[in-house]
């Protein structure tokens, strides 16, 4: 990675953190050099001033407890405030509300603070918030659409654990259709020599119209029922949880999950040198006893959500330096 110049950081001043085919390879890598650069100042205990008399405004309309808490610790360790809401009655992001209440509860929100990051539970209310808002948003997950944030971290991650995915071949496993760090972050892998084996089940499948975005990229990608065959030929696991919350019965969710889980066995077979991923929450399809085995990264991955903010927070308020990185 090449150390990015001030005008790289300077780009993202100011700019809407939506969904990740809004970036390129710079880009990315840029971000992924400010989140080290915090962690090596979180690592030497250092007090930042750098968000110092800025607001961020947290707004998660659906449940969250590390991205939520990840975000507002990153604001706090870089010395600003925060002010947040996790449950406002009168705020409707369902489409049923016409899209009214919510674009003038963001006009409003977004006057009191310096940069805004909101969780909903519909694909595409990162627009509605962008349209309104007069401060940066950073999208920390709508519905089954993106969860950009999530891939930077995913991809400082990889980078950590295994150098660049250039040349590496990546397992998505699955909920592929709901799973919106599985959206996110093939855009992201896009840019690099990658391959991606995709393997779910019947109806989980990566929905068709992101794999041509993908195929229009250029990305060698395979898709596999066989789970056992992605898990073989793969230098990184990327296990995902089915995710009920967009399930329409119960009983299809309860299908779906008893069919996707990734056991210890999995080890036999896998590469050696590889790595487990997951954004977690768990909920039963990743094997605890996975977690002794050292390439079992999710714990790693999760822990890097900090810095990762740390940088995103930065650079959209255009507080972040060259000289420091
Ligand atoms: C993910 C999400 O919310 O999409 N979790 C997270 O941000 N840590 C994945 C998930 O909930 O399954």
């Amino acid at each position: 990675m090449n150390k990015p110049d001030q005008a790289l950081l300077q780009y993202f001043n100011g700019k809407d953190i939506l969904q990740m085919d809004q970036f390129n390879r710079l880009q990315i890598e840029a971000v992924l050099q400010t989140a080290a650069y915090y962690e090596q100042k979180l690592k030497n205990k250092e007090r930042l001033y750098d968000m110092d008399g800025k607001l961020m405004a947290s707004l998660f309309f659906e449940p969250s407890t590390r991205t939520r808490l990840s975000f507002e610790s990153a604001m706090h360790r870089l010395g600003g405030n925060v002010v947040t809401v996790s449950e406002a009655p009168g705020l409707q992001f369902s489409s049923r509300s016409k899209g009214e209440s919510i674009a003038d509860s963001i006009k409003v929100i977004s006057s009191y603070c310096d940069v805004l990051v909101c969780r909903s539970s519909e694909d595409g209310t990162r627009h509605v918030v962008a349209d309104n808002s007069s401060v940066p948003v950073i999208n920390a997950g709508d519905g089954a659409g993106q969860h950009p944030s999530q891939s930077f971290l995913d991809m400082y991650c990889i980078f950590k654990e295994k150098g660049s995915p250039d040349g590496k071949t990546v397992a998505m496993l699955g909920d592929l259709k709901y799973g919106r760090t599985i959206h996110s972050l093939s855009q992201a892998l896009s840019h690099y020599d990658t391959k991606i084996i995709y393997s779910s089940v019947p109806g989980l499948e990566m929905p068709l119209d992101q794999l041509n975005q993908l195929k229009k990229a250029g990305v060698n990608y395979e898709e596999t029922y066989n789970m056992e065959y992605a898990v073989k030929n793969s230098d990184i696991i990327y296990m995902t949880r089915v995710q009920k919350e967009r399930f329409d019965t119960l009983a299809e969710y309860q299908e779906a999950n008893k069919k996707l889980s990734f056991t210890a066995e999995y080890l036999q077979i896998m590469r050696e040198g590889a790595i487990i991923m997951h954004p977690l929450p768990r909920a039963g399809e990743l094997d605890e006893a996975l977690d002794c085995y050292p390439g079992a990264a999710y714990f790693r991955q999760a822990a890097g959500g900090l810095p990762v903010r740390m940088a995103l927070l930065a650079l959209v308020c255009g507080v972040a330096k060259i000289n420091s990185i």
